[in-house]
């Protein structure tokens, strides 16, 4: 069953490794969200199963944000991360570039972890 989507905050002070994103229940499955903590990068988390992977929102082929709808960082199918500016195709798992301009590149992965139903960032 989809969880009915909430409003989470997508702004969030920087409490380093006790920054709590959102609950792991309050995304889709598969689904993913946007944020901005502190002064970082924006970073993207993509939900797959009881797995979270978390990515700092820039797409190596000209440094664009990926998303083209707020928290939209998904193909229709849900089976990779997509580029809104050129279309390139990353792997969930490991950000990998497999098809598009930036093939063979990766997006910079963001440390997660999660606890007690909470994702949170992991350093
Ligand atoms: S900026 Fe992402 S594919 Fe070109």
């Amino acid at each position: 069953m989809t969880p009915t989507k909430k409003q989470i905050p997508t702004t969030l002070k920087d409490l380093g490794s006790d920054t709590v994103l959102c609950n792991l229940s309050d995304i889709e499955d598969p689904g993913s969200r946007g944020f901005r903590v502190g002064r970082r990068e924006r970073l993207f988390i993509v939900r797959r199963g009881d797995e979270v992977f978390g990515y700092i929102n820039l797409c190596p082929h000209q440094g664009t944000t990926l998303d083209w709808n707020p928290d939209t960082f998904l193909t229709i199918e849900k089976d990779y991360i997509l580029c809104a500016t050129h279309g390139a195709f990353f792997e969930i798992h490991n950000g990998m570039c497999v098809a598009g301009p930036c093939i063979g590149r990766s997006l910079a992965p963001v440390e997660i972890k999660i606890e007690d139903g909470q994702i949170m960032l992991g350093s």
